[in-house]
């Protein structure tokens, strides 16, 4: 029976809920994993190498090998397993024992499982863990969510293994707030990816069909962003997908590859829940969307055979210039994508009694997660000038990037249009920032359609009072 002397304990030893107990070791922390899968918790005993890492397959044997206040992390598939682990655990777990839920659980089965634990005087923390394996073993950004105090308890190995940034190594985790806080934030996080993977694959189209790029000098151009106002995890790792060979055929792999995206959920969920609180999120909508439209692979393939576009513009393209103008097109859509994240955390905020702090988010996702890019710095920077900022599109730092893009965004949806290249995620986002800055929009008329047909009343813009009209 080992002692009840290990720091840290993990459930779920796949790629990466193994990674990041390595991670823990690494930095000192003793640290006990338990996989029901017996390969699983060995391959763990054998990676261990001399650092105080024991693999079990006993729950019994992991939480007495723990000491108090037992701290469990799950990296385990969300949905029913999180639940049926929770309850494997509770007959060992004593007052005070602390589990982190590190996978992209949703939101209110977090709430739900906060509260059920909480009556048990057990302390329960939805965190989200972003960066993929690679991050859970070299430093992932994290965010968790639950209890402040108890918090305290975990700052210290999440602080650790966390990704770092800047000179003074700050690490890419913090208290995100009560609750489901967490879990919410890691869910807009997705939806903020799944933007930026549309924007980028509508990018990578437009410079393919309208400015006839080839698969060498797309790798090229990407690596180039990557190098000025677009540098981001995506787009490096974008520009590495333009290098890879086929090992299968004598072509480039992304050729190869079959169009048709899948999806676990979070970045419905982000647009399900916006819709829910009347958030705006049109890009996210758009990237959900196509990823559905992408699955409707026959019906596009027999569509395209009637409804084959026959294009009003052929017109060619001076490369250099496309290629400029679509990079700056993109970096308009980044930085309104990010802004309809973080609209939506900022409201999600009061409406979930979550108490976000803004600037917090965009500093733990400088480094580690998936979305990072050089624009999260702007962003923390913005929060830090203007907390009270309702829309990052009208901060100092926003406003004056999207104005110096927006042209360049009007003239290669004007091209992209012109020549059908479908273009969802780009045009919601010139169509958000251009209805969000009419300072009159004509839903007047809207509410006159409504009250015509359904007496529902409107208000006027002279003076104070609901009113309705016999038509
Ligand atoms: C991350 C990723 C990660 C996962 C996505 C994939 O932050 O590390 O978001 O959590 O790769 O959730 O999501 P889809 O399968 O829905 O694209």
């Amino acid at each position: 029976m080992s002692q009840a002397t290990f720091d840290f304990g993990m459930i779920g030893l796949g790629v990466m809920g193994r990674n990041f107990l390595l991670n823990v070791a690494d930095h000192g922390f003793s640290a006990a994993g338990l996989d029901l899968d017996a390969e699983k918790a060995n391959a763990l005993e054998q990676e261990a190498a001399g650092r105080p890492i024991m693999g079990t397959t006993s729950t019994e044997a992991f939480v007495q090998a723990l000491s108090r206040p037992r701290k469990v992390m799950l990296l385990v598939p969300a949905g029913k397993v999180v639940d049926s682990v929770i309850e494997s655990l509770l007959p060992y777990l004593e007052e005070g024992d602390l589990i982190v839920d590190g996978g992209n659980s949703h939101f209110p089965d977090t709430e739900r499982r906060a509260k059920y634990l909480a009556d048990k005087g057990l302390y329960f923390f939805g965190a989200g863990v972003s960066g993929g394996a690679e991050g859970a073993r070299k430093g992932p950004s994290i965010m968790p969510g639950g209890d402040k105090e108890a918090y305290e308890i975990l700052r210290p190995v999440l602080e650790a293994v966390s990704a770092k940034v800047g000179p003074n190594e700050e690490p890419c985790v913090a208290h995100m707030g009560r609750g489901a806080a967490g879990h919410y934030v890691k869910m807009v996080h997705n939806g903020i990816e799944y933007g930026m993977m549309q924007l980028i694959a509508e990018a990578y189209d437009l410079l393919k069909r309208v400015g006839g790029l080839d698969v060498p000098q797309l790798h090229q151009v990407f690596d180039q962003w990557n190098q000025g106002a677009l540098r981001s995890f995506l787009i490096e790792i974008t520009a590495e997908i333009f290098a890879q060979r086929d090992d299968l055929t004598d072509g480039w792999l992304v050729d190869a590859i079959l169009d048709k995206a899948k999806q676990k959920g979070t970045g419905k969920w982000s647009s399900q829940n916006a819709m829910d609180i009347g958030i705006p999120v049109p890009t996210i909508d758009a990237a959900v969307s196509m990823r559905g439209i992408s699955a409707l692979k026959q019906e596009r393939e027999a569509a395209d055979k009637i409804l084959n576009p026959t294009l009003t513009s052929d017109a060619t393209v001076d490369q250099a210039e496309w290629i400029e103008q679509v990079g700056k097109a993109l970096h308009f859509a980044f930085l309104v994508t990010y802004a309809q994240g973080m609209a939506l955390l900022s409201d999600a905020s009061v409406e979930h009694d979550y108490d976000l702090d803004m600037e917090a988010i965009a500093r733990i996702w400088r480094g580690g997660c998936i979305i990072r890019a050089d624009i999260l710095e702007q962003m923390r920077q913005a929060y830090s000038t203007q907390p009270e900022v309702k829309n990052l599109m009208i901060s100092e730092a926003f406003s004056k990037d999207l104005l110096a893009t927006q042209g360049a965004m009007r003239s290669v949806l004007r091209e992209g249009i012109a020549q059908g290249v479908p273009m969802l995620a780009f045009s919601s986002t010139l169509q958000y920032f251009d209805a969000y800055r009419t300072g009159r929009l004509p839903l007047n008329v809207v509410q006159a359609q409504r009250d015509y047909f359904g007496s529902h009343t409107y208000e006027r813009l002279d003076r104070e009072g609901i009113f309705h009209t016999e038509w």
